[in-house]
């Protein structure tokens, strides 16, 4: 197996370079990867206008987005309602003149008191108490929109919004609360967003090609039929990273109704025994993430058209007992279910510590390349 060294491109497997790029910064998520590094795949692969390309866990739609600017077709699916969400408002197509006149008579209403006895306390303490009065204010405006498009534009605008004037700080899969000082008057800040984003609609040139995304769990794909897509993008969820739901708990309450937790077996029994599975003494935790990868491997096998390549960010897994060599597990699946690795990227070397502090090795992370 050739393993190339790329770790001059690691950045782009973050969701950092999205931060100064148009729409793809209209809802930061950490987990997400680059428009760059989808716009450098797209390239290698040479994929064009009658391209299809599947992203089975998209996220924030960086995948769909990138290919609706660069003309490919591109479905997006992901398992959980705010990824689903986000990737839908970013990749909508607008007409910016009624997002304007909508704007208009948004910020022209007069504010008026809100009752926040139903809040849990985790979001009541994440906010000063005129900034949530001022949010709520305008959620329930912006939930009077009746057209769903434009529903959701101001919607994703007052959620990202809110978190930025919020005390809330993400630090890594723990959401904390920071008493900061400064936080800046919430209408005139959303105001400034919405201005920002129509902006950003009006410098956004595209070839118009289909985009699709659906909310549905990639371990079942049924729905689709054979031999369809010419290259999956994607990035799966960290074997041992990140609870999403605990981290988004407070736009999950203010703006979904989403109370059960995330689809996603992987947590397995979270029992952190060792089993002796077909791929080695793995975690219990491990052991069920790659047989849940495995199903969904499967499915894009099917859903791929011969000769189509499917290209996965992987990191290693961090565990007290040592590390899993993710890398090594997803290349021997891929070719039990019949795909040809080609060959990996690796693109970072993070130091792995267990308590936090005590070093035990480098957890890598690849890129993945297969052909069906
Ligand atoms: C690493 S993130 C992908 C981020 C994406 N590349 C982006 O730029 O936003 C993994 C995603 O997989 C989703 N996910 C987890 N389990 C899933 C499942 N069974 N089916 C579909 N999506 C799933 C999570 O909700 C999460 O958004």
């Amino acid at each position: 197996m050739i393993i190339e060294k790329r770790t001059e491109i690691g950045r782009l497997v973050t969701f950092i370079p999205n931060k100064h790029t148009p729409i793809h910064n209209w809802f930061y998520y950490k987990e997400g990867f680059s428009r760059d590094f989808v716009e450098l795949i797209i390239r290698s692969l040479k994929l064009g206008r009658e391209s299809w390309v599947l992203d089975p866990f998209c996220g924030v739609g960086t995948t769909q987005l990138t290919c609706k600017e660069l003309g490919v077709n591109a479905m997006g699916i992901d398992v959980a309602d705010l990824p689903v969400f986000v990737s839908k408002v970013k990749t909508a197509d607008y007409d910016v003149s009624v997002l304007k006149e909508v704007s208009k008579k948004i910020f022209s209403e007069k504010f008026r008191r809100q009752d926040l006895s139903g809040l849990s306390s985790i979001v009541r303490k994440a906010f000063p108490r005129h900034v949530l009065e001022d949010v709520l204010f305008f959620r329930g405006i912006v939930e009077e929109i009746e057209d769903d498009v434009v529903n959701g534009f101001f919607k994703l605008g007052l959620m990202s919004a809110a978190i930025k004037a919020s005390y809330i700080v993400k630090d890594g899969g723990v959401l904390k609360i920071v008493k900061k000082k400064n936080i800046p008057p919430f209408r005139k800040f959303y105001r400034n967003r919405i201005k920002r984003m129509i902006r950003d609609l009006e410098e956004f040139k595209t070839l118009n090609p289909t985009i699709i995304t659906l909310k549905t769990d990639s371990r079942n794909l049924k729905f689709m039929d054979d031999n369809i897509f010419d290259a999956v993008i994607t990035s799966p969820p960290y074997l041992n990273k990140i609870e999403y739901t605990k981290v988004y708990r407070v736009e999950n309450e203010l703006f979904f109704k989403e109370a059960e937790p995330m689809l996603r077996s992987y947590i397995g029994d979270l029992v952190e025994n060792h089993v002796d599975s077909e791929y080695g003494d793995l975690p219990a935790i491990a052991s069920a993430y790659f047989k849940d990868l495995k199903r969904v491997l499967s499915e894009i096998y099917r859903v791929l058209k011969e000769g189509g390549r499917g290209v996965f960010v992987i990191a290693q897994g961090v565990f007290p007992t040592g590390i899993v060599e993710s890398e090594k597990i997803f290349s021997k699946i891929a070719s039990e279910i019949g795909f040809e690795t080609e060959c990996m990227w690796l693109v970072n070397r993070r130091v792995a510590t267990r308590d936090r502090v005590v070093k035990i090795g480098y957890a890598d992370e690849f890129v993945i390349f297969l052909r069906k």
